[in-house]
């Protein structure tokens, strides 16, 4: 079986952790379990996690909700605040990849500022409707959004720093999909940055998955999360 990140251990206090972990993953293990066993297709585990979580994102009555998180500005700092330990020092181009409505972008370009460093933030983003957002949110970027499945997605030009999350593909694509980040979307010697994932404080199941294909991480960093056996982390890996 391949490894995923999704199913918790077993019992009450371990969903109440897989649940810390990712929201909403009740709705999205159904869908792993049904492309493992073959019952749909690469394509139908894209289009069934998207029907999940479009709607909710459409839906979200501010620009956290629409990119997926539940908490206020404060609590979204802290999950992804992170993020600007592991962009270049020199900063430079960077993409979010599932961008959503952009918020991240907005985010990480002010928080890298704070920090002394310039971004130029670019995204692409699977759901043709999600994409709109930051194209309408954030008309001076409207034209560095693309619609696309990054998963094989041949880029225009290449960026300094990607960011992505491992569950973006089903669970045996995860080291193809890392391979085509590496080599065909981020620049020579740039870095592609994994996260941010929720994770139990003691466990690096994320950096093994990464060893197991070849990878390691040449950075890493973790904050709090306000369930007390997880943290918010994240890791970075070079192209070269
Ligand atoms: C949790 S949101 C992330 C929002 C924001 N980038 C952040 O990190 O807070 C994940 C987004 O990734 C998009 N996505 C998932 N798989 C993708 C893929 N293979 N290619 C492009 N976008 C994808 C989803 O549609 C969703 O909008």
């Amino acid at each position: 079986m391949v490894p995923t990140t999704r199913r918790p251990p077993g019992g009450h206090e371990a969903e109440d952790i897989a649940s810390a972990k990712e929201r909403g993953w009740r709705d999205l293990v159904p869908i792993d379990d049904a492309y493992q066993v073959g019952e749909i297709t690469g394509t139908e585990w894209h289009a069934a996690v998207l029907n999940v979580i479009e709607p909710a994102y459409l839906n979200g009555g501010n620009p956290r909700a629409q990119s997926g998180h539940s908490g206020d500005e404060t609590r979204w700092r802290e999950a992804r605040g992170l993020l600007v330990d592991l962009l270049p020092p020199h900063g430079g181009t960077f993409l979010d990849v599932g961008c959503a409505n952009g918020h991240l972008m907005e985010s990480l370009t002010d928080w890298a500022a704070e920090a002394g460093t310039v971004i130029e933030p670019y995204g692409v983003e699977i759901s043709a409707a999600l994409a709109d957002l930051p194209r309408t949110r954030c008309p001076q970027w409207a034209h560095r959004i693309w619609t696309a499945n990054a998963m094989g997605w041949k880029p225009p030009r290449r960026f300094d720093a990607v960011r992505t999350g491992l569950d973006y593909v089903p669970a045996d694509l995860c080291g193809a999909y890392v391979a085509h980040l590496l080599n065909q979307v981020v620049a020579p010697s740039g870095r592609l940055i994994i996260g941010v994932y929720n994770e139990e404080r003691d466990q690096n199941t994320v950096q093994d998955l990464l060893r197991s294909f070849g990878h390691r991480p040449a950075g890493f960093t973790t904050a709090d999360h306000r369930h007390p056996e997880i943290q918010y982390k994240a890791l970075w890996l070079t192209s070269s």
